[in-house]
């Protein structure tokens, strides 16, 4: 999947692109099968929210399940972001954000690159997300919030909060936030399942929770050119992963064979 020279420059100027029924209501399915049994399962990459038992993220998905697996390597997802970086990339981190009816917590104002170079140090902002969304995104779920054009102001200073929600994260200042809106806005991309929205390592976001009774289930693949691999292996493997190799790319029905197949 190519993108056009018009979305390549939205991308550049925005720091986020959205991309409307890139997956089918099919594929979506296949995927969205798995969730029960992905989340049923104790295991230290299902960080569940502060409240119970409801997962919050699920990580390393595709290092176990094989539908996760496919879309992993799937071109729909992987070839965009091959563009936009310019060169081979590998996963840097794969996680599943169920954002539960009523339980789904929010997500802090923060950049991704921030963290990935303060825990991981990866050297460059070469580095950049997919969100998949398994359900349709409203404004009523906890949709992302993204201040345009704030990947380009570089790294921001950020705290480590490690008590508002259940996973820590480096966070961005109120003060900042207020002023970085002032200039630049804030959107919401929303949409139907099978959308995907690529965003860039350095783009300021947030998500508020999920007051709704929808799920909002997104997966997030972080993709780092291979040359641009991380140097502190601080975090465990399955939320910084250590394959560092080039991603091989599977054909465009992957999803659907092996559906069948299982
Ligand atoms: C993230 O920023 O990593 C997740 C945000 C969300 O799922 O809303
Ligand atoms: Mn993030």
């Amino acid at each position: 999947m190519r993108l056009d020279d018009d979305q390549v420059r939205r991308f550049e100027d925005e720091g986020y692109l959205f991309l409307p029924d890139v997956f089918t209501a099919a594929e979506v399915a296949v995927m969205k099968g798995e969730l029960p049994r992905i989340f049923a399962q104790r295991r230290p990459e299902n960080v569940r929210e502060r409240t119970g038992d409801v997962v919050r993220t699920a990580f390393a998905v595709n290092t176990y399940d094989p539908t996760f697996a496919a879309l992993a390597r799937h071109p729909r997802m992987v070839e965009p972001v091959i563009q936009l970086l310019g060169g081979a990339v590998y996963i840097h981190q794969f996680k599943i954000n169920a954002k539960a009816a009523f339980d789904g917590d929010q997500w802090q104002w923060h950049q991704d690159y921030g963290t990935w170079k303060n825990d991981d140090d990866m050297p460059d902002a070469k580095a950049m997300n997919v969100a998949v969304f398994l359900d349709d995104v409203t404004e009523f779920n906890g949709a992302l919030m993204f201040i345009p054009r704030s990947h380009r102001i570089g790294v921001l200073e950020a705290g480590h909060d490690t008590s508002t929600t259940s996973y820590p994260l480096w966070t961005i200042d109120q003060a900042t936030i207020r002023r970085l809106v002032g200039e630049g806005g804030l959107v919401a991309p929303k949409g139907k399942a099978g959308s995907v929205l690529l965003f860039h390592g350095n783009l300021v976001h947030a998500s508020p929770g999920n007051l709704s009774p929808f799920d909002r289930t997104i997966v997030y693949v972080s993709l780092n050119r291979v040359d641009n691999a991380i140097r502190r292996f601080k975090r465990p493997e399955w939320i910084a992963h250590r394959d560092f190799r080039p991603i091989e790319l599977l054909p465009d029905h992957c999803l659907m064979t092996l559906s069948r197949a299982a």
